[in-house]
């Protein structure tokens, strides 16, 4: 029996650290208690474990307050969150050429409310020069929402001097980390970030189902809730509470998750970002030498994005001369038990920026627990359906 190799990290991370499955069966078996609401043990502890995810969050991404940290199901319900709540008609934002639709399709639905976007040029390598932000700048310009990586080709973005530009220019800065977070550092301080968007189920180890965002102080109120309810706190009235993060969590939350989340950031802070980093690089550099040497010698498959580990992250994107990507990526797992993730990747704009749309691409995609064997597996493998 083929034993799966597991090279699809980018889309969720798999597997998780067992830590995570224990606290989430510990929760529903032997706490249970929802928060907020309940004056008894179990639900006091369940709200401190709740807390120190807050506050393991705020730290990991130097946040102001561990109260501005608000939990959603994904990036995508952040960056919603983010984009409507803000935006308001005659709005202008800019965004990256590389962007995934949880930034596009919110911005595009808006476009009927009169807001507008322009996007930021990025080079075929998806990488981005700052100097191509200036001349998009217009008077009623309000925001820069931005990837910090590409989940297509891998390329980091300048995140810091983007972050620079924004303070200078009096634009907030929002960032989209979902391929990012728990391996590079992100300090929303030092990078000038006004609204981090995370998700937990991607390289923060965690359960899907779990995201969230982290503002800085002056944000609150700049942004309308999207959704209201019961928060467990200041029942008497009907308005929204106007302190945090009820100002923006309404419901039960996804408690399990939370504390999925809990156990995979002390996980990742036990373990260290730059050992996961080097860890991840070290395996991206391997597979980048593999391709190149196919590459050369084959003739059939095409690089896509940066060619050494420079400026990226351990996502890595193919193209193929003479077969179908699709094929090529269904015999991977069929005879060799490797899974890769094959088309668009929810990322049309970037595959424009990149020269690979519609055809999409086979993209790889590591985590803490693929190891060099598995590298040079894959390359073999895809050598042998490639030449045969
Ligand atoms: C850069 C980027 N943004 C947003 C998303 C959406 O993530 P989620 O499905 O967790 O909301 C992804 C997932 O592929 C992504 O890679």
């Amino acid at each position: 029996m083929k034993t799966n190799i597991y090279f699809d990290n980018a889309c969720t991370s798999y597997p998780k650290p067992t830590s995570v499955p224990e606290a989430m069966a510990n929760y529903i078996t032997s706490l249970g208690s929802n928060i907020n609401r309940g004056c008894y043990d179990v639900a006091y502890k369940t709200e401190e474990l709740v807390f120190e995810t807050r506050e393991l969050l705020k730290d990991l991404f130097n946040g102001e307050d561990s109260r501005n940290v608000v939990f959603t199901k994904n990036v995508t319900e952040s960056l919603n969150f983010i984009i409507k709540g803000l935006l308001k008609p005659g709005d202008h934002v800019l965004v990256s050429s590389m962007e995934h639709n949880a930034v596009m399709r919110p911005l595009v639905q808006l476009s009927e409310n009169n807001i507008t976007f322009d996007r930021i040029p990025c080079h075929e390598d998806g990488s981005m020069d700052t100097s191509a932000i200036i001349p998009l700048i217009r008077p009623n310009t309000k925001a820069i929402i931005m990837l910090h990586a590409s989940n297509v080709c891998g390329t980091l973005l300048p995140i810091k001097d983007v972050g620079q530009l924004c303070s200078k220019y009096k634009l907030l800065f929002i960032l989209d980390c979902a391929q990012t977070a728990g391996v590079f550092d992100i300090d929303m301080v030092d990078m000038n970030i006004d609204a981090l968007c995370f998700t937990g189920h991607k390289s923060l180890m965690g359960p899907q189902g779990i995201g969230g965002f982290i503002l800085k102080s002056h944000m609150i109120n700049k942004l309308n809730p999207l959704i209201s309810g019961g928060t467990g706190s200041i029942s008497h009235t009907e308005f929204i509470p106007e302190f945090m993060p009820d100002r923006f969590e309404a419901g039960t939350p996804n408690i399990p998750g939370i504390l999925g989340l809990n156990a995979s950031l002390k996980w990742i802070r036990d373990k260290g970002i730059s050992n996961i980093k080097e860890h991840e690089l070290s395996l991206t550099g391997h597979m980048l030498e593999e391709l190149i040497q196919l590459e050369s010698s084959t003739d059939k498959i095409k690089l896509i994005g940066r060619r050494n580990i420079e400026s990226r992250v351990g996502v890595i994107s193919i193209t193929t001369t003479d077969d179908e990507l699709s094929n090529i990526a269904y015999e991977l797992e069929q005879e060799y038990g490797i899974l890769t993730r094959v088309g668009l990747h929810c990322a049309p704009s970037a595959h424009k920026t990149l020269n690979t749309f519609p055809t999409g691409t086979i993209r790889f995609s590591f985590g803490p627990d693929n190891t060099h064997d598995e590298v040079d597996f894959v390359a073999k493998s895809l050598k042998t359906l490639l030449t045969r």
